[in-house]
């Protein structure tokens, strides 16, 4: 589905990612984890097209991306749910969810939003309410719902389990299988890394900017409890 070959990337003239190698089976979940300030939002920024390629290539479904900009990547099959969810707070649930879909019929958009609130049932209660008064996992809930009302192919998620209460990390991981299993393919960005190599099919581990460590879950896993690597 992606492919990255050699990537480097950052702000201006600071580049904060160096030569990452980095592809992603369809149908799969991939794992990036690694330490704060490591380059993880900036790779998935980098990918969804709002900050540049200094070098290297994104290739997606055999086209290479790296001069398409964040609108077509999204009609491409690229959805980005950013770190800190960033959803319109003065906007009700339906209201940020449509704003996900905007570029698609409105058949569609309610089709996929019946799908969305079968996934996050708790967003169906909460429709007419400004997305502002949910809780921090009813907010992560509607980032994944917004995301996923553009249709995409690839799912790009930023911290999913962040600041969130055990039971609503459960409920979003559910989700996130449940997605899986209807053929979604996922780069998820984690810091809880126990949780991310739980799911996850594959792992790469970025240190300062670099891809230290790549393998499936199962070997990274093995790597985390024999040397007590990546806490
Ligand atoms: N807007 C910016 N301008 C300049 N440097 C930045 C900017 N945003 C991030 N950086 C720097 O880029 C590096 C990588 O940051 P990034 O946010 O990608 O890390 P991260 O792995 O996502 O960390 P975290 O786990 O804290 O979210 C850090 O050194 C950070 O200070
Ligand atoms: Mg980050």
């Amino acid at each position: 589905m992606l492919k990255i070959e050699k990537l480097t990337c950052g702000y201006g003239p600071l580049n904060v990612v160096h030569k990452l190698d980095l592809i992603v089976e369809k149908g799969s979940i991939h794992a990036l984890i690694g330490a704060n300030g490591a380059g993880k939002t900036t790779t998935l920024m980098t990918i969804a097209g709002h900050l540049p390629v200094q070098s290297g290539s994104i290739i997606m479904e055999n086209d290479l991306i790296n001069r398409v900009p964040t609108k077509k990547r999204v009609q491409k099959g690229i959805a980005l749910v950013p770190e800190g969810r960033r959803l319109f707070s003065d906007l009700t649930v339906r209201e940020n969810l449509e704003v996900g879909g905007y570029s698609h019929p409105k058949k569609n958009i309610l089709q996929n939003l019946d799908q969305i609130l079968s996934l996050f049932p708790r967003l169906a209660e909460r429709l007419g309410q400004l997305s502002d008064s949910l809780s921090g996992g009813e907010q992560q809930m509607l980032a994944i719902g917004r995301a996923l009302m553009a249709e995409p192919k690839l799912l790009l998620l930023d911290e999913l389990s962040l600041g969130l209460m055990p039971r609503m990390v459960e409920e979003c991981y559910i989700a996130l299988d449940q997605l899986k299993n209807d053929g979604m393919t996922i780069l998820l960005v984690e810091q809880n890394t126990r949780q991310a190599l739980a799911v996850a099919d594959n792992v790469c581990v970025l240190e300062s900017g670099i891809v230290a460590w790549s393998g499936t879950a199962v070997i990274i896993n093995y790597i985390r409890k024999q040397y007590c690597l990546f806490a």
